[in-house]
């Protein structure tokens, strides 16, 4: 059943490939998403893994066209009372989270306009919002969220390419190559890295915030070390003090708007003796040069880097939860689908 993987995780995260192209595919034949005016003005709301995804979404909105997205805790958002905007999109990979089936409710009852974006066909999502957008990740057996991330990414990255008259169409299409190439990263010397460390950080700028959060979360809930997610430039109102030769951090340094201010991060936090896993594109001597352990994603384009970074974390999370002989499919106190508030 598992496809002579040794977890459902392993396998799932081997399918990205696949179901990164599928999701494009299927998005580019999907007729209603082109049709659907994307509106203006759009709130997204989501939990979890598929919270981190929307955070990405508004990066990408944000820096490739003139739509204007906030995204918001599913969970908060009737405390809030956010503006709801032209449309209400509700992110769920098991259609079933109780807090986004509310969202949706509550953008209703304010005659607002919904969209589900979700893997699970028929799922209450699916009957509650005006229209769906399905992701092609498959089955997800896992607790942890791999595939449904990367397919909610490959969602988010297609509409972003609707809104920009077809931008990326030629580095989407392409991406699943970049995908499969990171499978196969050696992570041994970063697991090393990690060692007994009890604590740890991730750290990155821009869309890799969002990145940085799903890599902690993964690390946490798989292996139970205590991993921060940071926007890198927070790290020094707070933070900072934690810092030491026990704490890891794992950071991504990614070529681009933010690649200067990150290296520099970097530096302070190995003045203050952190042990640095770096991020970085293949070849950046640069990188190489000020951290402990160098891990490469392929040159990109920055939106295809987005998924890969994400696919070596999950595979960072499950080869330390993995020498930690940790519970990997049923982390402890966990459950696939949260239908209670
Ligand atoms: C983490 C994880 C959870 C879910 C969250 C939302 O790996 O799986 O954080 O992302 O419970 O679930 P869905 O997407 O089904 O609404």
């Amino acid at each position: 059943k598992k496809g002579g993987f040794e977890h459902y995780m392993l396998k799932e995260i081997y399918e990205q490939p696949q179901v990164f192209y599928n999701t494009i595919k299927a998005l580019e034949k999907d007729s209603r998403l082109s049709m659907l005016r994307i509106p203006s003005e759009i709130t997204v709301a989501a939990c979890g893994t598929s919270y981190h995804a929307s955070m990405a979404f508004r990066y990408l909105v944000q820096e490739y066209t003139t739509k204007r997205l906030s995204v918001e805790l599913a969970s908060e958002f009737k405390y809030y009372t956010p503006p709801v905007r032209d449309m209400v999109i509700g992110v769920t990979q098991s259609g079933e989270t109780a807090d986004t089936l509310a969202a949706i409710e509550a953008a209703k009852a304010r005659n607002c306009p919904t969209l589900a974006v979700t893997n699970v066909l028929g799922s209450s999502i699916t009957r509650s919002a005006d229209w769906t957008v399905f992701m092609c990740a498959g089955p997800e057996i896992s607790v942890a969220a791999t595939k449904s991330f990367t397919a909610q990414l490959a969602v988010f990255m297609g509409m972003v390419n609707v809104m920009a008259d077809g931008r990326f169409t030629e580095p989407l299409a392409h991406a699943h190559r970049s995908i499969e190439r990171v499978l196969s990263t050696d992570l041994e010397a970063a697991v090393g890295l990690l060692g007994s460390a009890t604590g740890m950080f991730y750290v990155g700028r821009g869309v890799f915030y969002p990145v940085a959060l799903e890599g902690a979360l993964k690390m946490k809930e798989i292996s139970y070390i205590h991993a921060e997610g940071y926007a890198a430039g927070e790290l020094k109102h707070g933070p900072f003090a934690l810092l030491s030769t026990e704490t890891p951090v794992v950071a991504i340094c990614i070529p681009g708007q933010t690649y200067g201010v990150m290296l520099s991060n970097i530096k302070e936090m190995k003045a203050r003796g952190a042990p640095i896993i770096g991020i970085g594109v293949e070849g950046d001597t640069e990188v190489e040069s000020v951290v402990d352990v160098f891990v490469t994603v392929p040159e990109d384009h920055p939106m295809v880097q987005a998924v890969t970074v994400s696919v070596v974390l999950q595979l960072l999370a499950y080869h330390t939860a993995n020498a930690l002989c940790r519970d990997i499919d049923k982390p402890r106190n966990l459950a696939k689908s949260v239908t209670v508030e």
